[in-house]
């Protein structure tokens, strides 16, 4: 029995699918604030309760723990940034103490955001992350409690992940795109998008493979912000005029790298193959969207 921590959130979904997908018995949780409705067969569970987790799992044994739970607002964790350690540095603590009393593996995602971007080239392992925002030095402090805290683990840096569940790149831009003639789009960030289906994929691979570690995933090949919404606009048939603009021209709250893509060689290694490019992933992503009645101009 596989523990799915934010089974609710877009690779969550993706996880649960491919585990079902493999006969994988399966418990999902995710975090409920009081008086929110569950969706089906969803547990709550909050990561950042150490009580909480303790009781939930000696109430509900395991075998593995894969953690997809995170706070993910890049900008709000510049001002929430309490929130954004509680659960990206404090929660994975908690499920690497669990996990190490239990003698269970723990599976948990990180972001291509611990780096600066300022390298040139696809990011490695081994390379030295230097965090430019509070969200990103949070997840880089759950990366640190869990290397503290247990031996048996598998963390995976993702970049720019989209699929089924909350927003995401491509569905902001369909949404801008619908009621505007001209949109700006920054050129200057540039990193793998990851579409959540083929994550989900590779990261069961990786574990049934058995070599603990910390990986690299993501689709391959890399674009830009803007390279990635004009392929989006254009399956779509949009008519509208797409601007490259510059970070500076687009300030945000939160400071992004500008070249933070992700190499897969030490995935490969273990995978012996690499996920289909980026282009490939949003045409399916962009096709499954439209087949659930999403308008997409066409
Ligand atoms: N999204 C990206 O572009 C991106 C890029 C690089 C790496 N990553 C990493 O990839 C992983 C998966 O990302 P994702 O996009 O699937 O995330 P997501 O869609 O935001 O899902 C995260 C889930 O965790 C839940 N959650 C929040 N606080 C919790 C808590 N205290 N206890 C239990 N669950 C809690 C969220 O609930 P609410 O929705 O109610 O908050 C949500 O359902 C994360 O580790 C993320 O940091 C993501």
């Amino acid at each position: 029995m596989i523990l799915i921590t934010g089974a609710n959130g877009q690779l969550g979904r993706a996880i649960q699918n491919e585990c079902v997908g493999r006969g994988i018995r399966i418990l999902p949780t995710d975090f409920f604030p009081e008086g929110n409705r569950k969706p089906n067969g969803l547990t709550h569970l909050d990561i950042s309760n150490f009580v909480e987790l303790k009781q939930f799992l000696h109430r509900n044994p395991c075998d593995m723990i894969i953690n997809c739970a995170a706070y993910n607002e890049v900008d709000k964790a510049e001002r929430d940034t309490e929130t954004a350690f509680l659960v990206n540095g404090f929660g994975p603590k908690n499920l690497a103490i669990m996990a190490n009393q239990m003698q269970i593996p723990l599976a948990h995602f990180s972001t291509d955001y611990v780096f600066d971007g300022k390298k040139g080239s696809p990011y490695e392992v081994w390379d030295k992350p230097n965090p430019l925002s509070k969200y990103a030095e949070s997840k880089l402090y759950g990366e640190d409690l869990i290397h503290r805290f247990t031996n048996k683990y598998y963390i995976i840096r993702l970049s720019w992940v989209f699929g089924d569940g909350r927003t995401n790149f491509v569905k902001k831009v369909l949404e801008w795109s619908r009621d505007k003639e001209e949109l700006k789009i920054v050129e200057d960030q540039v990193s793998c998008p990851s579409y959540t289906v083929d994550l989900a994929g590779a990261v069961l691979d990786l574990i049934a493979a058995g070599e603990y570690g910390t990986y690299h995933l993501s689709n391959t090949e890399y674009c830009s912000r803007y390279e990635w919404a004009a392929y989006i606009l254009k399956q779509t048939g949009w008519k509208g005029k797409l601007i490259p603009v510059s970070s500076a021209e687009f300030l945000t709250v939160a400071k992004r790298p500008a070249f933070s893509a992700l190499s897969d060689s030490a995935a490969r290694r273990v995978l012996r193959y690499s996920l289909p490019n980026w282009k490939d992933a949003t045409l399916r992503f962009l096709k499954r969207y439209s087949e659930y009645g999403n308008h997409i101009h066409k």
